[in-house]
């Protein structure tokens, strides 16, 4: 479960991204977050990783309220949730097979659990066949799918995802789709920011509108597709 308890954020520059900003998402739940370039989006996702804290309001994720977590505690937070971003972040001086396994090397998994929740991950996105290829050597959609691996090898119950259809065509947009929707079929809480309209439309998921840093709708739940 996710939930926003009227959350103000402004950065040190001054520029207030969000607020009042109150929201709740069930577990099990596949919504998009939209808005034009600059609403607020992003912001939103980095006040779920922790990447940044709120100016005022309360952030609870997985049931924790965040506020009561001392920065200390934000790496090993951020390692339960699945976090994919629109330009991957892959290392591409590693085998798809070390990038997918990295969150795991800095956890405490045992070396045989690793090598089986890698090659699940892997199978997950169809990639089992491309475990030693170097990401450079794969296609754009491809290199997103590892990305998505990565997130989700772990298991993590919660998945966020910023654009992660950004830099691909309508097409390998879909598939990522239908992975994340793979996800929300076994239990994972899936939030996905963005602003390809055309994408929240064909999916038809919920969808929280936020535009300069206020949630225009979809707060409570309602379906508005
Ligand atoms: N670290 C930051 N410092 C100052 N302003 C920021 C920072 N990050 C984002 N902003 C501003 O906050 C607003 C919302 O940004 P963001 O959350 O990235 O929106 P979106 O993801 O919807 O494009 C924008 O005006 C942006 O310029
Ligand atoms: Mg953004």
């Amino acid at each position: 479960m996710i939930r926003f308890d009227h959350v103000f954020k402004r950065y040190p520059n001054g520029r207030e991204a969000l607020h009042d900003v109150s929201f709740e998402i069930r577990a099990g739940e596949l919504v998009f977050l939209t808005g034009r370039s600059g609403a607020g989006k992003s912001s939103v996702l980095k006040l779920m990783t922790l990447l940044e804290r709120p100016t005022r309001g309360t952030v609870t994720v997985n049931g924790q309220d965040t506020s009561t977590l001392p920065m200390r505690a934000s790496p090993a937070f951020r390692r339960r949730l699945g976090i994919v971003f629109q330009d991957h972040q892959l290392l591409m001086d590693r085998p798809v097979y070390d990038n997918v396994a990295l969150p795991l090397m800095v956890s405490d998994t045992r070396f045989r659990d690793i090598d089986k929740r890698v090659r699940a991950a892997l199978d997950q996105v169809g990639l089992l066949e491309k475990e030693r290829v170097s990401p450079a050597e794969l296609s754009v959609g491809e290199q997103q799918r590892v990305g998505i691996a990565r997130a989700v090898v772990a298991r993590p119950t919660v998945l966020i995802a910023d654009e992660p259809t950004g830099n691909l065509d309508h097409g390998l947009a879909r598939e990522v789709m239908q992975l994340f929707r793979r996800f929300q079929d076994v239990g994972v809480t899936v939030l996905i920011a963005t602003h390809d309209m055309a994408l929240v439309r064909e999916f038809s998921q919920r969808e929280i509108l936020i535009d300069d840093g206020r949630v225009f709708s979809g707060a409570q739940g309602e379906r508005t597709s």
